[in-house]
């Protein structure tokens, strides 16, 4: 069986030859998972929600502690206040159905007040295996919902306002927003994204990063011909100015080059988190 097709798709290259591989339908769908914004007007069954978050909660989980949560926001009030949160996303408000994955740091504390063994779970070990489970847990409902033919986009922008995100979804300290997720059947096919070579995300027996400037500029002319970012999407050309070349690499360097997410570390605080 060959996954040739899916695998230049992901990675804009040809996998290595490798005989005798079994035939997994879901290893070809896993493949070219995409992301999707723009969702058909066809609701979604509550019983499948439910069955996928079923599927979604099936995630492994640190210590079997199970610290994630979610919200589903079916209230059109609050998910009208959540969307006006960030305007420039418009699919936070569109999609079909919206659910809020938490690191849920509380119930172990609640857990342990309710048979007498106190526990401190606002510690960074507490904080972060509950955002480890809530990671596992929401990726875990991504797969499972494509698999049902849904589409998904995770929105972690949400984080962004998280004292805001709180108040509208009652969270209680000790909880926090990891991620949104809109939830839809797709209005179209989406894009596949390509992903970086294993030659640059898998080590052998011990971390080797000699090559990566040469796979990174490799990788940057693979997406850039399949598809080229055109000069007007080129990133804060006020401070970084307009690139000859503009590829993924360059991309990501001039976003990560910005700050984001400064008053979530004040949020987690106010929430009973101690993380130094
Ligand atoms: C943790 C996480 C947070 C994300 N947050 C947002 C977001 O706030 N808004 C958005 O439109 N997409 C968001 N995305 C979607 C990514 O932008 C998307 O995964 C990326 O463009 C790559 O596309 P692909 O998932 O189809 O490979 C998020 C994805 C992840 C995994």
């Amino acid at each position: 069986m060959s996954y040739e097709s899916e695998w230049r798709a992901r990675f804009g290259e040809d996998s290595e030859p490798s005989p005798d591989l079994p035939d997994v339908p879901w290893l070809h769908r896993v493949l070219m998972r995409r992301t999707h914004r723009r969702y058909a007007a066809r609701p979604v069954p509550e019983g499948l929600l439910r069955l996928l978050l079923g599927a979604a909660f099936s995630a492994s989980s640190k210590s079997d502690f199970q610290q994630a949560s979610v919200i589903w926001v079916r209230d059109r009030g609050r998910r009208d206040r959540l969307a006006a949160l960030v305007p420039d996303m418009p699919w936070i408000g569109n999609a079909p159905e919206f659910l809020v994955f938490c690191g849920d740091a509380r119930r172990l504390e609640r857990t342990g007040e309710m048979r007498r063994h106190v526990n401190d779970n606002g510690t960074l070990e507490g904080f972060f295996n509950a955002s480890l489970d809530a990671a596992l847990v929401l990726q875990t409902f991504i797969l499972a919902a494509e698999t049902a033919g849904l589409g998904c986009c995770p929105i972690s922008v949400i984080r962004n306002h998280a004292k805001a995100v709180a108040e509208i979804l009652g969270m209680p300290e000790k909880v926090f927003p990891v991620a949104g997720l809109c939830v839809g059947y797709p209005a179209a096919t989406g894009h596949i994204s390509m992903r970086l070579p294993l030659e640059t995300t898998l080590h052998i027996d011990q971390y080797d990063d000699r090559r990566l400037d040469e796979a990174l500029d490799a990788y940057d002319r693979r997406r850039d011909a399949r598809y080229s970012l055109p000069r007007e999407q080129q990133r804060s050309p006020e401070l970084f100015g307009h690139a000859p070349f503009y590829g993924w690499s360059e991309d990501k360097a001039r976003l990560a080059a910005q700050p984001e997410g400064q008053e979530f570390a004040m949020f987690l605080r106010r929430a009973g988190f101690v993380l130094d």
